[in-house]
């Protein structure tokens, strides 16, 4: 490998929630004496990002003036480039791109230009705990279509159940997120297809959320919501980053695609009412430095490091946790863990699960407000051997297999 995914960075005291906020955030206990702490919740990747992301801000760093700016054309070049590469995006203009301070700012923005407060917006469970958050703080009211897995396990959209609900709820505006946070699934063409037909049955508007795009593993393809038809392309607010990809959330810098000019101008119009919705210098040299053609190497070498730790987790999981049942993401270095037949077999909430893991030091996430009733997530975006150690521990002090 040409970049470094096996060092292990001491990230405590530079500000990140991942370590510090151990023992003081709600449900995140620290460990007991002797053992260290694994972050495996907040989705964060414990690995340095692409060299240069640092070399751009550093360059631009050391020009001591920082006053009013403008977006770069580089800028808007090197998102068209990506788009253009990664994801076979053919025809994206300047003009459809803008920024978004954050991609949570941006679903926000786009439900105020098409919904009113109080009306129902189809999302599908389970559910990224910051659509739950970001959805119901705007005044939105959640309804819920819940992704099935089928014989094989695989989580499944049912588009009954989205025609249905959409048109009791009487619904024009679905969040939709590609690939999907919290289950891992990869979106298939024909699966975005038969979604997008319930979507333009019932004159919905999609906001679709692709942050997650670039983290596919083991082969799979990311295939844009708005690359599967011309109807998509004009139905479609698509909103991406540089932050997960890159590891580059504390920079905040998000972007969205939108190629109806009446749907970019409506979005437009709310974003801006705020006079917060501005891109900061830095992150513009950071997007910079990540969408160039060393981005490109640093993100095939990730996918290669992630699908290694996510087959490795598979694997041992299955062998040797009983009572654990797991899908295999296809993209996100995220595990959907489902623990209901362990909660069953020892009387106890997952909870119980949660808190025997932290005290070993394991940092994984309760999936409960995730809409997972019985689950637990557990982020292995960290080196190789820290995801053993991690599942090593748990196995012996949690599972009790020696
Ligand atoms: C699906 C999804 N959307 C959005 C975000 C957060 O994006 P931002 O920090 O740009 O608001 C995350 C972070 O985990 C996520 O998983």
């Amino acid at each position: 490998m040409k970049y470094d995914f096996t060092s292990v960075i001491d990230r405590r005291g530079k500000d990140a929630m991942a370590v510090d906020a151990v023992g003081k955030f709600p449900g995140l206990m620290a460990p007991e004496d002797g053992f260290d702490f694994i972050p495996m919740w907040v989705a964060d990747m414990n690995f340095a990002t692409v060299p240069t992301v640092q070399s751009a801000v550093a360059e631009r760093l050391a020009h001591p003036t920082f006053g009013y700016f403008i977006t770069r054309n580089e800028y808007y070049q090197a998102i068209m480039d990506w788009q253009e590469k990664r994801n076979a995006v053919k025809g994206l203009r300047k003009e459809c791109i803008g920024y978004e301070n954050g991609v949570l700012g941006g679903v926000v923005s786009a439900l105020n230009a098409f919904a009113t407060p109080g009306d129902a917006i189809l999302v599908h469970s389970p559910t990224y705990i910051g659509f739950t958050g970001s959805i119901q703080n705007a005044g939105y009211k959640i309804v819920h279509s819940p992704l099935k897995q089928d014989e094989d396990g695989v989580w499944r959209m049912n588009y009954e159940d989205m025609d249905v609900k959409i048109k009791k709820n009487k619904i024009h505006v679905a969040v939709f997120c590609n690939p999907h946070n919290p289950t891992g699934r990869v979106w298939e063409k024909e699966e975005l297809e038969k979604a997008l037909e319930v979507y333009r049955n019932n004159d919905c508007i999609v906001i679709s959320d692709e942050i997650w795009s670039d983290i596919v593993l083991n082969g799979h393809h990311h295939i844009p919501l708005q690359s599967v038809n011309e109807d998509a392309r004009n139905r479609v607010i698509a909103l991406y980053a540089p932050s997960k990809t890159f590891n580059l959330a504390g920079l905040i810098g998000s972007y969205h695609i939108i190629y109806n000019s009446y749907l970019r101008d409506r979005v437009r119009a709310c974003s801006s009412k705020s006079h917060y919705n501005s891109i900061n210098m830095l992150s513009m040299y950071a997007l910079i430095g990540a969408y160039s053609s060393e981005g490109m190497e640093w993100v095939d070498e990730l996918q290669d490091v992630l699908s290694e730790n996510v087959n490795y987790a598979y694997d041992f999981i299955m062998k040797n946790f009983d009572g654990v049942t797991l899908s295999k993401p296809e993209g996100t270095y995220m595990l959907f863990l489902d623990c209901r037949k362990w909660c069953e077999a020892h009387h106890a909430e997952v909870g119980d699960l949660l808190k025997a893991g932290q005290k070993v030091g394991v940092g994984w996430q309760d999936g409960r407000p995730f809409h997972g009733e019985h689950s637990i997530r557990m982020n292995l975006a960290l080196p190789f051997t820290r995801v053993q150690e991690a599942l090593e521990r748990l196995n012996k002090h949690v599972f009790q297999n020696t």
